[in-house]
């Protein structure tokens, strides 16, 4: 039989960030199922709105989520077969999937151990020919070191994308996570 320690750190409780925001949430769920528009639209485009302006950012597209988001980037910056792309080999598996799904490769940098996000100091040594752009995470809300990852990109004519599905409203002197790269997911 299996039995409970008091060591264990158990999940995180969504129910409770719900109840804090509840009666403005059922509000909007109402609204919304009320309307019978239930893709894109006016909801849609308001929050492309207040998203940007919350970001710091001039355009915001809602899409379905953050693998999708962080695909349709690369797309859009026309990176594919025969591409590569730089990665954090330590991340969550959407941000790979979204350089595979776009159909170029991964090319995993290691982490900085105390942020455990990607080591600038690692990035020279990894790009080729072929590398189109460098996607940094900030993960567990924790910055990546973009002022020294920006360099490198500029430097070697790289896009940069933020994978900032972990870190939103979060900022990095004085700019929001997501507002500091050519684009963010
Ligand atoms: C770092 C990171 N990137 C991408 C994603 C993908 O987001 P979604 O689950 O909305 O596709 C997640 C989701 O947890 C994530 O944590």
């Amino acid at each position: 039989m299996m039995t409970k320690t008091k060591s264990e750190v158990g999940f995180l409780d969504l129910r409770e960030t719900y109840l804090e925001i509840k009666e403005e949430l059922d509000r909007a769920a109402r609204r919304v199922m009320d309307s019978g528009w239930y893709i894109l639209g006016r909801e849609v485009q308001a929050f492309e709105e207040v998203f940007a302006a919350f970001c710091g950012v001039r355009h915001c597209v809602g899409v379905g989520n953050g693998l999708e988001a962080l695909q349709l980037i690369l797309r859009a910056y026309g990176v594919g077969a025969s591409d590569e792309v730089i990665v954090p080999a330590n991340t969550y598996i959407a941000t790979w999937l979204a350089v595979s799904g776009a159909g170029a490769t991964v090319v995993p940098v290691e982490p900085v151990e105390r942020t455990f996000n990607l080591d600038p100091a690692r990035i020279q040594a990894a790009i080729t020919k072929k590398t189109k752009a460098i996607l940094p995470v900030h993960l567990y809300g924790q910055t990546a070191d973009m002022q020294a990852i920006c360099e490198i990109a500029h430097e070697r004519g790289l896009k940069v994308v933020e994978d900032a599905s972990q870190a939103h409203g979060a900022r990095y002197e004085g700019q929001r996570r997501g507002a500091i790269g050519d684009a963010a997911g």
